[in-house]
């Protein structure tokens, strides 16, 4: 038995969970689950990337505390992976007090040894907003194409990538204002002191997929550069231990969350310590990072020169994979494809799901795509016709006719047991070189070898003659569902439980996956599954959609009057008036009076506007005015226009104000 810790990377706490990141979940869990059921001691560990700026500016939008957004999205992702069945033994977080200690603990160990150096940058500075702006809080004008509105580091729309000092007209995505420059001084990691570590440690067997070393180390070869490690305040992170506002770089605590996450489990256990997984040198506890290949650069480079940096120990093996396509396109908001976990499990059973990733999850970096006609037709086809059929049958028939009573393995069927046992072997290799696809081919051959072989001897006629025959033929059967049931463990978990319940059987392990299940008796069979309807996907992706648009408010405000013609519009006579003086009238507590220029001449206008403003702050402001409305004969003097305002629920009244440079008298329209 060996002990292995997994990872998978740590989602960012500032948005759900969606189906692209499930491929990175639901490929780990597999790999643990089945080392888990050939009997290793795996450790399975994630937590909540909490820092960092895109979360501190979110937070501040929502007004409410970076922690709290943390808080929420960690426990919305909690039951969202708990739906997908994601068996995590631990989900914590980076804003931990152990992540702050093996922070500062790899921070100054690096310092010590001379990795780190300091050095003033210029950067785009918001004096609206009082802080520094990443490269992605900047937009403007794509110094290529002219396309506008673009990130500060790359336009979406020809690709280019450039500094976002090259935009011809930076602004503040935040407020919108113009930056300005400044200097700052920053803290750098020098990578470039880890070159020859890295290309022996890149080089050891097995640690990188072929493909995956071959760009690192290309990465390599053209030189490594310093890495920014710190940022100014105001940023929701660590503080830089020794230095006046600075934070560690959300990246430099991200991947020691890892090792908070293992600590935060051991802690309290007997047995190994978080030093056993990550300091001690002669620890042989396996450490396999499961990452989705755009943070590649980080975790074969950057996070084993900072482990090394401070001597702790290196992960044995970094797992690569390709990023999701729906119907061969980039998951799409506008297209409904962008589909959250929680949408998905609300419609569509999350055993499909895991399912159909193992069907496509290969050890290559290949995107994987996920074809909805497909899905849903290899779900029908594979999963409800082939192999759950297989149980379903033999053991609805076993209960039926036969008192459910399993009889013996047929003679005659050693050497279909012998392809069975082959594809089983095969299964296991597969699944330990995470080629799931090719897992679920041998799990396929094998309910094809008993379904044919159920086909084929017929037992709903044998049963008439010789009932003893057509027990022993489904008793292969049967065992070819146990076997199944266990091959389909790490990606089926509760379907297999299921299984075995009806079987009769207990917790089972790779192991039992021989025919050794004989003259016993089983229970009643009970459904494991609903096929898919054809729609189903459509559905979900309505509701994607859907759930796009800003559900609207319902406020207070009255019913819409009956609609009226553009004609019956223009009989207002609407123009842009000036405030020249107003008054208060003696005996009224709701009237102003206002003289008002509205071009062709000047007008009294008695306004009921008394409540909300006071004489002083009118004068002089540009106001909408109705001219042809009949004039009114009042106690204090005839009005002989109308000045336009709102009045809120709460009864205040708001003038129609106009820019100050409209000239009184235009027509308003
Ligand atoms: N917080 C960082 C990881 C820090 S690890 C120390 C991060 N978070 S993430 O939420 O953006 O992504 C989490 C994982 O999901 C990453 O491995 C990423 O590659 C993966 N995926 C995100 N979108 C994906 C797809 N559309 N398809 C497949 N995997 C995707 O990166
Ligand atoms: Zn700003």
């Amino acid at each position: 038995m060996s002990r292995i810790l997994v990872t998978s990377a740590l989602p960012y706490a500032n948005g759900d969970i969606h189906i692209g990141h499930l491929v990175e979940y639901i490929q780990t869990d597999i790999f643990v689950r089945f080392l888990r059921l050939i009997g290793e001691d795996v450790l399975y560990v994630c937590a909540s990337d909490a820092h960092g700026a895109p979360i501190e500016i979110n937070a501040a939008k929502k007004g409410m505390t970076p922690q709290k957004l943390v808080e929420e999205f960690h426990q919305r992702h909690q039951t969202d992976f708990s739906r997908f069945e994601i068996s995590f033994n631990e989900f914590y977080s980076t804003d931990s007090p152990e992540n702050q200690r093996h922070s500062e603990i790899i921070y100054l160990k690096a310092k010590e040894n001379n990795h780190i150096v300091s050095r003033e940058i210029e950067q785009f500075y918001c004096e609206r907003c009082g802080r520094f702006l990443p490269d992605r809080y900047i937009k403007g004008t794509c110094p290529k194409c002219a396309a506008p509105d673009q990130y500060g580091d790359v336009c979406e729309s020809c690709g280019a990538t450039y500094r976002p000092t090259e935009l011809s007209d930076a602004h503040c995505a935040i407020c919108g204002a113009k930056p300005q420059l400044r200097t700052s001084l920053h803290l750098f990691f020098k990578l470039m002191d880890f070159s020859d570590f890295l290309l022996e440690w890149t080089s050891f067997p097995n640690r990188l997929q072929d493909e995956v070393r071959g760009f690192v180390r290309t990465w390599i070869d053209q030189g490594l550069r310093d890495w920014d490690i710190s940022r100014d305040g105001p940023y929701f992170g660590f503080k830089i231990p020794g230095e006046e506002n600075k934070f560690f770089y959300v990246w430099l605590d991200a991947p020691i969350g890892y090792i908070a996450a293992t600590e935060h489990y051991v802690s309290g256990k007997n047995g190994v310590k978080v030093e056993d997984y990550w300091i001690d040198p002669k620890s042989e506890i396996e450490i396999h990072h499961f990452i989705g290949k755009d943070i590649t650069y980080f975790h074969t480079l950057f996070w084993p020169a900072m482990l090394k940096a401070a001597d702790y120990r290196t992960p044995t093996a970094v797992h690569v994979h390709g990023f999701l396509t729906v119907d061969s396109r980039k998951m799409s908001k506008s297209r409904g494809t962008f589909i959250t976990a929680r949408q998905f499990a609300d419609q569509v059973n999350p055993w499909f799901l895991r399912y159909f990733y193992a069907t496509k999850l290969g050890s290559t970096i290949d995107d994987i795509d996920l074809n909805l006609e497909e899905f849903v037709n290899r779900t029908n086809a594979e999963l409800v016709n082939n192999i759950t059929n297989l149980i379903s049958r033999s053991a609805g028939f076993l209960n039926k006719r036969l008192d459910s009573r399993l009889g013996v393995v047929p003679k005659t069927c050693e050497e279909l047991k012998k392809q069975v046992t082959t594809h089983v072997e095969q299964c296991y290799h597969d699944y330990r070189l995470l080629k799931y696809s090719n897992a679920i081919k041998n799990i396929l051959a094998i309910s094809d070898i008993a379904n044919n072989y159920v086909q084929q001897n017929e037992p709903w006629s044998t049963v008439k003659t010789d009932p003893e025959k057509a027990r022993d033929d489904l008793t292969f059967a049967i065992n070819c569902s146990k076997i199944l049931s266990i091959l389909l463990k790490p990606v089926l978990p509760s379907y297999s439980a299921k299984v075995e319940q009806i079987l009769g059987l207990g917790d089972l392990k790779w192991a039992d996956a021989k025919f050794d299940f004989e003259l016993r008796k089983i229970n009643v069979f009970e459904k494991l599954v609903d096929r898919l309807e054809p729609n189903t996907m459509q559905h979900v992706i309505e509701k994607a959609k859907d759930d796009l648009v800003p559900k609207i408010v319902k406020t207070i405000a009255p019913e819409f009057k009956e609609e009226i013609s553009i004609e019956d519009f223009a009989k207002i006579d609407l123009r842009v008036g000036k405030v020249l003086s107003a008054s208060h009238i003696d005996g009224s507590d709701k009237l102003l009076k206002l003289r008002v220029d509205v071009g062709r001449e000047i007008r009294t206008v008695f306004a009921g506007i008394k409540s909300s403003y006071s004489p002083e702050d009118l004068v002089g402001r540009t106001v909408s005015v109705v001219c042809n409305l009949a004039p009114r004969k009042m106690r204090f003097g005839v009005s002989e226009a109308m000045v336009m305002a709102a009045s809120d629920p709460d009864g205040k009244i708001i003038l129609c104000e106009l820019d100050s440079d409209a000239v009184p008298g235009s027509i308003i329209k």
